[in-house]
């Protein structure tokens, strides 16, 4: 169900439609310094049936129009925004004088770093920049191993979302050739981390891509809420003021980089920042369940799984459920049992009546049923996913009649963090979703469960017994 799979759509009360329009040409051609001319104007059609209906219950005097601009509109060619055919082995080499760019290391688990990939893209968006992707790389502590660093374009189907965005968007292995080079490159970037948290965190993008990087420490009015250190997040238009000479503040603490020690204010040509994930417009974690959230309704919803992800995921699920090879997949429940790494201590203290008990996830799943059911929809298969390894546990899920996705071969097969993977394309294809609270991968299917497919998703509560008895 993807209505309004496109990247604009405006309902404009009367008048104004032409300074939209003028806004949205701006927007599209601004990427370049120089007078980038875009190979196609922005196609505009008045749109919809759909909205005629939603709009019936208006004040009459209220003229409404839906305007839908074409998603092809612009086709971008990644090679205008790169100097060299293939990756050189400096980033500098490669970029073009002319281009303004925007990159930045998105941070800790998978889910996080797939949120800040949705901020990276956002803040490009507004702030009419390249972004530059880096490849997802597990976290320190992380559960997999070093070796495991992903390509987005491996998971994220990137030729479909620049033509929804209608923005160029590149990957850092097409800029720099950082596998086989040996050359560092000196870069200067902002440091949200240390300005607006005094705090660090060691992400292993820079290492990975062969970067030496000084940080200046962002001003504090970057900050959602200033001089807080325990609420750590900037919101975007901070951010983007640091990519306009009129705002970019000039007196700068500048620590010298780990490497060689060089310091070097952050490039305005090449802006980049030490951490994405706690970046909100308005309110902390706003990505997570609040309609409003922009890098959800601009760029996280485009983010669609690539071919390849959904049809490995298509024969996990047709396996757990022992589909003949002839019938169609079936629809299904997915359940999201989130069950360890939380900070249980500060959260809550016996940690039996902290998590939800398996009542709680069953109790949603026949909720959902009944909804489905509503609206004719039957559904019989449900398939836990979980970071549970209590074998009596999933004892308890297997008498439900419910299955567990057998990665018992996944690692060996795809790469040890593929089980993640496909349990979150798992997630998000079913056309029920039952989450945990607080858990980002949770959040983000419930999201895609709906916006995608048209479905059912709950989200159960825990912290003490009976969080979610409602
Ligand atoms: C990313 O993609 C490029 C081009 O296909 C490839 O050369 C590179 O090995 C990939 N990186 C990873 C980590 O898979
Ligand atoms: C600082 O932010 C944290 C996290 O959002 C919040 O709990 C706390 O109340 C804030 N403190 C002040 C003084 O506003
Ligand atoms: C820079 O100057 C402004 C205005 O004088 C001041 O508020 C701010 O604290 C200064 N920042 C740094 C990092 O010195």
């Amino acid at each position: 169900m993807l209505a309004v799979g496109r990247p604009f759509q405006f309902v404009l009360v009367s008048l104004g439609i032409s300074s939209m329009l003028a806004t949205l040409i701006l927007l599209c051609g601004g990427f370049r310094k120089d007078s980038f001319e875009p190979s196609a104007l922005p196609k505009v059609q008045i749109f919809d049936p759909k909205a005629q209906s939603k709009n019936s219950a208006m004040d009459a005097t209220t003229v409404t129009t839906t305007v839908y601009i074409e998603p092809t509109r612009i086709s971008y060619d990644d090679q205008l925004l790169l100097v060299k055919e293939t990756a050189t082995p400096s980033c500098k080499e490669n970029l073009q004088p002319d281009v303004n760019y925007i990159t930045g290391w998105p941070q800790f688990g998978w889910n996080n770093q797939v949120i800040g990939m949705m901020n990276l893209l956002y803040l490009a968006l507004i702030m009419e920049r390249v972004p530059i992707i880096p490849p997802f790389e597990p976290f320190k502590n992380s559960h997999v191993d070093a070796s495991a660093s992903v390509n987005f374009s491996k998971l994220f189907d990137l030729p479909r979302l620049k033509q929804e965005l209608g923005i160029p968007i590149l990957e850092w292995w097409q800029v720099k050739d950082f596998e086989q080079s040996s050359v560092v490159d000196q870069l200067g970037c902002w440091s949200l981390e240390r300005g607006a948290w005094h705090a660090s965190w060691v992400t292993p993008q820079p290492t990975h891509l062969k970067l030496d990087i000084s940080y200046s420490v962002a001003p504090s009015w970057i900050k959602r809420v200033r001089e807080n250190y325990t609420d750590m997040h900037s919101t975007f238009w901070g951010l983007a003021k640091l990519g306009f000479d009129d705002t970019r503040p000039t007196n700068l603490t500048t620590i010298p980089s780990p490497v060689n020690q060089i310091s070097l204010i952050p490039d305005d040509s090449f802006l980049c920042f030490d951490n994405l994930y706690f970046v909100c417009a308005h309110e902390g974690l706003e990505i997570n369940e609040r309609a409003v959230s922009p890098a959800w309704r601009f760029i996280g919803r485009y983010m669609h799984y690539t071919p390849r992800m959904r049809e490995i995921a298509d024969r996990y699920i047709r396996k757990t459920f022992n589909i003949e090879p002839s019938a169609p997949s079936p629809p299904y429940i997915a359940v999201h049992a989130r069950r360890t790494n939380y900070n249980f201590a500060n959260s809550c203290g016996e940690v039996d009546e902290c998590l939800p008990p398996l009542s709680a996830f069953v109790r949603r799943v026949e909720d959902i049923k009944a909804e489905l059911a509503v609206k004719g929809v039957e559904v019989k298969n449900v398939v836990m996913t979980s970071d549970e390894s209590d074998s009596s546990w999933w004892g308890e899920v297997y008498r439900l009649g419910w299955t567990q996705l057998d990665h018992s071969g996944t690692a060996q097969d795809y790469g040890p963090w593929y089980p993640t993977f496909i349990d979150s394309v798992v997630l998000a294809g079913g056309v029920g979703l039952v989450g945990t609270d607080i858990s980002t991968m949770s959040f983000l299917a419930k999201r895609r469960v709906i916006e995608w497919n048209g479905g059912v998703a709950k989200i159960v509560l825990w912290g003490h017994a009976g969080a979610d008895d409602h």
